[in-house]
């Protein structure tokens, strides 16, 4: 990688105009490897140089994926309207382009990924991809039994749609209120309507893991963190 000019550099990780960049570098609040640097023409290494924004570290990275804690009343998609999961990102994230990679409803909560990545996104949205997504599921009601036989069959919702066979363990020990499963599929208000199909109602839903990777349990509501390559892996390998 050849060297590039700092304002350039700065831009592309902000997804920020140019000036935006040399006002930010003119101000002192750009470093790189440790060092203020307020001149927007000096040339760094994109790719090596460790640069910061008011000491926290800016990667220069094509493609960034997010795993959020989605709150309680937010929304997931950016044109329902009210609060997004974009609007409540962390200031680094904020001006590069994200979007949420699948839907959650308002008052489901857990793990939703954002990312900058509109091929990922795509391919994680398409009734194509058969990624695992896992589910804590707390019933209005005890489940009745042997409902977990019509999920793995294959269940049919109210309006004729056959779901693929989809895994269910009840976690309560037996109450039947509380229960994990796990999906191949995201049709709009699956989970709602696979527990209505059964003759009971979802009290509250929390989205645990997707495609095998565990929303970490250290993140708070409305938090999030970068994932790893590891993780990153691990959910594109099972699409
Ligand atoms: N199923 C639902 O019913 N709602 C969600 O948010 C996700 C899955």
């Amino acid at each position: 990688m050849k060297s590039e000019r700092l304002d350039k550099t700065v831009a592309f990780i902000l997804q920020g105009g140019r000036k935006e960049a040399v006002k930010l570098i003119k101000s002192g609040e750009i470093a790189v490897g440790g060092n203020v640097i307020k001149d927007p023409a000096a040339k760094i290494n994109p790719h090596k140089d460790r640069i910061t924004l008011s000491g926290k570290e800016i990667c220069y990275k094509e493609k960034i994926y997010i795993m959020m804690n989605k709150p309680l009343g937010v929304v997931s998609s950016t044109d329902d309207g009210g609060v997004t999961v974009i609007d409540i990102l962390p200031e680094e994230f904020l001006r590069r382009g994200l979007f949420p990679a699948g839907r959650l409803d308002k008052d489901t909560t857990g793990f939703v990924l954002i990312t900058d990545d509109g091929d990922f996104a795509h391919r994680m949205l398409s009734p194509k991809s058969h990624v695992d997504k896992e589910y804590e599921v707390f019933l209005a009601e005890p489940l009745e039994e042997g409902a977990e036989k019509k999920f793995s069959d294959g269940l049919t919702l109210g309006d004729g749609y056959q779901c693929l066979p989809a895994e269910t363990e009840c976690i309560d020990g037996g109450k039947r209120i509380k229960f994990k499963v796990i999906l191949r599929e995201g049709k709009y208000h699956q989970i709602k309507r696979m527990f209505a199909a059964c003759g009971n109602r979802v009290a509250a839903l929390h989205r645990t893991a997707i495609g095998g990777v565990h929303l970490d349990s250290s993140l708070k509501a409305g938090e999030c963190r970068e994932l790893t390559a590891e993780e990153l892996g691990r959910i594109t390998g099972g699409e």
